[in-house]
């Protein structure tokens, strides 16, 4: 593959690369809106990745190719300013902003972007292109960051400079995955550790099911998630409770009066998720996998009424999961509002439910999915060719 690579980049830039990187998508098994509710997320690394090569310039120029979209970007990095219109190419842009930034002094630079991360999908093709772009460059600049730092900084650029508000998730999984682990984060303390995944001990596969429910909506309605959250934070605040990490539902039915019925039901989702995600890590450090399907139901119940980011294409997938007796689990999984959904299922009912799915959605009359099977995957890295 990366033979292949580097040879297109000589193609397209008449020159050898320098660089190579590379980073994930994810999963998130469990703990969705919970990151930037400093709450527990449980995401996994995908096997599908976003490739970079670099090579530095003279000039102030960056120049880009996007293969998967078939498009050139330019831009200078003296006009670095983020624009209120946001495409690929900001987060390209946004990586350079967020080094210089850092006070790093940069050239411009020859790229070559290409990802097998479906883009759009809820599957953090942003966070793998955002990652693999910063290990490329800080080994180009030859500058080393610890892992963490590197997380950090993705999510900076992509909230300061892209202007979608996202937690830590999507960077941290693609920054520190291991294989065949899930990984447990507290986005409080950041203190985080692996959990084994041993699906094959069941013969079990997660199953992604994009929806193509367009999710051009989705950064504002995410946004306005963030708000809302951060409201309830304020109100719940002043009641003498500072972290909805260890606030209870007793607690909270307790303040009831003082909170709109909307807030209320965020903040539901918030506590019922930070508890499932405990139990999930539970669950899979016993193997005990069927119990780990009924928090994914639930996750997607929750997600669906109290925090209300799922959308039809999603629900009805999750009934028709439900309805085959060898899926454990399914649920919406990312941002939400259109995007995939994961069912943990036996590989051998895979195509029951692929087919049942995909009649549903046709009577529907609802976009047809994408369906792929995901093998876990592992970190980002880099290195000089
Ligand atoms: C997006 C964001 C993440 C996280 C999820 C919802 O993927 O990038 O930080 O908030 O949504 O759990």
């Amino acid at each position: 593959m990366i033979d292949k690579l580097i040879s297109r980049f000589e193609e397209i830039f008449n020159r050898r690369p320098e660089v190579y990187s590379s980073a994930p998508g994810r999963i998130n098994i469990i703990g969705e809106h919970t990151d930037y509710n400093n709450g527990y997320v449980l995401p996994a690394a995908i096997e599908r990745r976003t490739h970079v090569l670099l090579a530095s310039r003279e000039d102030k120029m960056v120049v880009v190719f996007s293969e998967n979209l078939n498009q050139w970007g330019k831009f200078d990095l003296n006009n670095l300013q983020p624009k209120s219109k946001r495409n690929w190419l900001s987060y390209v842009e946004a990586i350079f902003w967020v080094l210089k930034d850092q006070g790093q002094e940069l050239t411009g630079a020859d790229i070559l972007i290409k990802g097998d991360v479906p883009l759009e999908a809820g599957l953090s093709s942003s966070a793998s292109l955002e990652i693999s772009l910063l290990k490329g460059l800080l080994v180009l600049i030859k500058k080393e960051y610890p892992p963490k730092k590197i997380a950090l900084l993705g999510q900076k650029a992509e909230n300061e400079y892209v202007g979608v508000r996202c937690g830590l998730m999507d960077q941290f999984i693609a920054v520190l995955a291991e294989p065949a682990s899930a990984l447990f984060l507290d986005c409080e303390t950041l203190d985080y550790h692996f959990v084994p995944l041993r699906l094959q001990k069941e013969n079990l596969v997660f199953l992604v099911y994009d929806t193509r429910v367009p999710r051009q909506l989705a950064g504002s309605k995410y946004n306005d998630r963030r708000l809302e959250a951060q409201l309830a934070r304020e109100i719940l605040e002043k009641r003498g409770y500072p972290s909805l990490k260890t606030l209870t539902l007793n607690q909270l039915e307790a303040c009831k009066e003082e909170i709109d019925p909307v807030l209320f039901r965020r903040v539901k989702h918030i506590i019922t998720e930070n508890q499932r995600v405990l139990q999930a890590r539970e669950a899979l450090e016993k193997d005990n996998f069927s119990f780990l399907g009924e928090l994914l139901y639930a996750s997607h119940l929750s997600l669906k009424e109290d925090y209300e980011v799922s959308c039809p294409e999603l629900d009805l997938f999750v009934e028709v999961a439900r309805s085959i007796p060898d899926c454990l689990g399914a649920r919406l999984v990312g941002a939400g509002f259109g995007g995939s959904a994961i069912a943990l299922i036996k590989e051998g009912a895979v195509n029951q439910l692929i087919n049942k799915a995909l009649k549903e959605t046709s009577k529907n009359n609802f976009p047809k999915p994408e369906v792929l099977v995901v093998s876990v995957g592992t970190k980002a890295f880099a290195y000089r060719l």
